[in-house]
């Protein structure tokens, strides 16, 4: 590896949802074998890490994000051979591996809350969120769930409430308890020592609650959660003094990282979670929000390093497994010019690029078209106003073989209907298609530290059509041109002679042509 580089800084990270990616013994269900089959395409497409969303035991509520143990693997997924071979296997390869740890909530299968249930007296009662009814009998305060209804689910034997931020079947811990604190902490060392580089954080600023459980005050909204104020059941000052202790143990481990889900923040509070002794990053949702527009984008991000402390670096994502693809918000049909440009941004801007799979092919969302197909319980919950996750989940399109080479039988979402056209074997053999442009940025990123960790400076002209910024590192100075729009454009570049890097062959001075969609990375030429 090249001197000064960070993996989780200069780097790329790649999310996996398990269940999706490649099946290795057909069942339907994708495994930690199918992962380990496919890093060596991994490695070919360039990334440094990969993020794999949960793969602990869990009765499948919410898809893994309801834990039943947290220091097991689930036999859906494979065995804890299993991954270790992954883990040996990736780290040949120099790709890390960072895991998601869902410690705001457990299963209510996990033996911990299965105890906590037995009575009041048991020793495991007070590692979750219970209260006594109020004295007519109604919940402790008004706190509403994510998923719909009160956060408060009553249990007749015991005559208490317990807490659940999302499904009653996601039962809040109670990470003030100073025995649970040290049993999730341990989550994060037995971890480590099985050889994994990182973590990422769900919901972690939902750890702590308001101490007295004040109600939310309330606002307009649509949901019941939305019609309240977040003040008192997430953002508590307490996780501060945790996020020191959390940077603590993986100092211990070279190169260690955390990334945190933050829930309900804004760029500024998401910044305030990053830094020495906190988060080594945090996701800045605000970014993945914008609509197509330059000065949206370039705003966003300029708001996001503003907000960040010197010591903190930047992330940037454009898709995840709770949101549509960017692919699905930004492309017209199969046109993919513009996933291109998002493309080129998201791995030339200032910030850790982090892709979700088969973002690369430009993967759409499937269509969600009856409730009784729907996987997602919140979908099921909210239709049809909202038809939950499921589209941006649909198995990995490989090849254009039965159900796009992912398995055999048929797999546990339907595969998109578009799979024998795009698929990474079709891409692979098409120089001109998304896949191989991925591979192409990806390259370029890698050979130039001044888009792995330079500054970033906007360059604005024509900002209602073009994205253009420099990079510079030292001596280097690199500049990206976006042409945002289907129009043929022009670009005044700053002084001096710039070498493409994209066609190496071309190099300008002065006023650049820009054809519709075109991206341009530039480096300039030393005298
Ligand atoms: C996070 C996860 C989401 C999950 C929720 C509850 O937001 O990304 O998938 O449903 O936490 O764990
Ligand atoms: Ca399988």
């Amino acid at each position: 590896m090249k001197k000064d580089y960070l993996w989780w800084r200069d780097g790329i990270i790649y999310q996996i949802y398990p269940r999706s990616f490649a099946d290795s013994n057909d069942d339907g269900i994708g495994d930690l074998q199918g992962i380990t089959n496919k890093l060596d395409y991994l490695q070919g497409l360039g990334i440094d890490a990969i993020w794999l969303s949960p793969i602990y035991p869990s009765p499948d509520v919410d898809f893994g994000y309801d834990v039943a143990d947290y220091q097991d693997i689930d036999p859906k997924f494979g065995t804890m051979k299993d991954f270790e071979v992954m883990v040996s296997e990736a780290g040949k390869r120099d790709i890390h591996i960072v895991m998601d740890l869902v410690l705001n909530h457990t299963s209510n299968q996990h033996p911990w809350f299965i105890q906590s249930m037995q009575s009041k007296d048991n020793p495991y009662h007070d590692w979750y969120i219970w209260r006594d009814p109020k004295p007519n009998g109604n919940p402790p305060n008004n706190w509403q769930a994510v998923f719909g209804g009160s956060a408060w689910e009553y249990v007749p034997e015991l005559d208490q409430y317990y807490y659940h931020m999302f499904y009653k079947e996601q039962p809040d811990m109670n990470w003030r308890n100073p025995q649970v604190r040290e049993a999730l902490l341990d989550v994060f060392r037995f971890w480590l020592k099985k050889g994994v580089d990182g973590f990422r954080l769900d919901v972690f600023n939902a750890y702590f609650k308001d101490a007295d459980f004040k109600d939310n005050p309330a606002k307009l909204g649509i949901r019941g959660f939305d019609r309240q104020k977040h003040i008192y059941d997430v953002s508590q000052p307490e996780m501060f003094p945790l996020l020191g202790e959390i940077h603590d143990i993986l100092d211990k481990h070279k190169e260690a990282y955390a990334v945190g889900e933050t829930f309900l923040a804004d760029p500024k509070q998401t910044a305030d979670y990053c830094g020495a002794n906190k988060l080594h990053a945090a996701f800045n949702f605000d970014f993945a929000a914008n609509r197509w527009h330059p000065l949206r984008f370039l705003n966003s991000a300029l708001k996001w390093y503003a907000s960040l402390s010197d010591e903190a670096w930047p992330n940037n994502f454009l898709s995840n497994h709770d949101m549509k693809r960017a692919a699905s918000r930004y492309c017209f049909g199969e046109d993919d010019r513009r996933a291109k440009v998002a493309a080129a941004m998201l791995l030339t801007l200032k910030g850790t690029p982090f892709m979700y799979y088969g973002e690369e092919i430009g993967m759409r969302d499937i269509p969600i078209r009856n409730k009784a197909d729907v996987k997602d319980p919140i979908g099921k919950t909210f239709w049809p106003v909202y038809k939950g996750r499921d589209g941006c989940r649909a198995p990995m399109q490989w090849n254009s073989e039965i159900n796009a080479g992912f398995s055999k039988i048929n797999p546990w979402l339907p595969v998109n209907k578009d799979f024998p056209m795009r698929n990474v074997v079709q891409q692979a053999s098409d120089p001109d298609s998304l896949l191989n442009f991925y591979k192409q940025i990806i390259h370029i990123r890698k050979s130039e530290p001044a888009l792995q960790r330079g500054d970033f400076t906007p360059l604005v002209e024509d900002p209602h059509h073009i994205l253009a910024y420099c990079r510079a590192l030292g001596e280097e100075e690199i500049v990206v041109v976006l042409n945002l729009s289907s129009r043929d454009l022009q670009f005044d570049l700053p002084e001096g002679q710039w070498k493409s890097l994209i066609d190496e062959t071309l190099s300008f001075t002065g006023c650049m042509p820009l054809t519709p969609f075109q991206v341009e990375i530039l480096k300039r030429k030393k005298e």
